[in-house]
């Protein structure tokens, strides 16, 4: 989930990090190889399932208070690189520092040919989760946004979704998973109301 306080935390962490010396990024090809590191969508939804506004706003995402980062710091332990579609990309590098610099970094896109902070992948999916599985690492956080995680689901890619219910319906917006193809059955896992209102549901996707 990324609170806005998350954000800020990622932010601060970012900041106290040494210079940033920009790489440019190449398109890459991947070769296969075997599962082994789980793909967690990590993602915040209003109650009638957007992760954002229709425009990408995420100002409706709770503040959180005191020490409680709603799991996010442990979360960010457990994982290593981070993946997103471009819209998401785009939408992170306005809001501040880029937040996820101490990850191994890819970027969806079909469109982009060059990017400071991620390498761009052009591989359909599986092909390209194949290839990443079989690198030694932590597990994955698929950022999202909803169409490339739809893309992801569609391809059987993700094991794990943790989903952060924010107390709100939106009415319109960017769903957490737009254009799947086929119904994708969930096991939950575990779940936790937070005092802010906000609750986690920790999913498992059945293969
Ligand atoms: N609430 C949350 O926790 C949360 C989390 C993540 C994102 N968001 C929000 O979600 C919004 C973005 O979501 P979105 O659904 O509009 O877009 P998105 O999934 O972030 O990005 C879509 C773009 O990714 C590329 N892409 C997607 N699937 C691909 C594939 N299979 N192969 C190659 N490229 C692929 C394409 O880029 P090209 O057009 O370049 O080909 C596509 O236009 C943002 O506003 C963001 O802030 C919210």
């Amino acid at each position: 989930m990324r609170t806005q306080r998350s954000w800020i935390r990622c932010r601060e962490a970012w900041n106290r990090r040494p210079a940033l010396v920009p790489n440019v990024c190449k398109i890459q090809r991947y070769p296969e190889g075997d599962s082994v590191r789980k793909i967690v969508y990590f993602v915040t939804s209003s109650l009638d399932g957007f992760i954002a506004r229709p425009s990408g706003g995420i100002d409706w995402l709770i503040q959180a208070e005191g020490d409680e980062d709603f799991g996010f710091s442990r979360f960010q332990e457990s994982i290593d690189t981070v993946i997103q579609g471009r819209h998401t990309y785009e939408h992170v590098l306005q809001l501040g520092p880029y937040p996820y610099q101490g990850q191994k970094n890819y970027v969806f896109s079909r469109k982009l040919t060059e990017c400071q902070h991620a390498e761009i992948v052009r591989q359909p999916v599986p092909e390209f989760v194949r290839w990443l599985r079989d690198q030694p690492g932590k597990d994955i956080w698929l950022v999202g946004g909803g169409e490339l995680a739809a893309a992801f689901l569609d391809a059987g890619a993700i094991d794990e979704l943790k989903v952060f219910i924010q107390p709100i319906l939106l009415g319109e917006g960017i769903p957490l998973a737009r254009y799947i193809d086929r119904d994708i059955r969930l096991t939950v896992i575990d779940s936790h109301a937070f005092r802010q209102g906000l609750v986690q549901i920790h999913f498992e996707v059945k293969k």
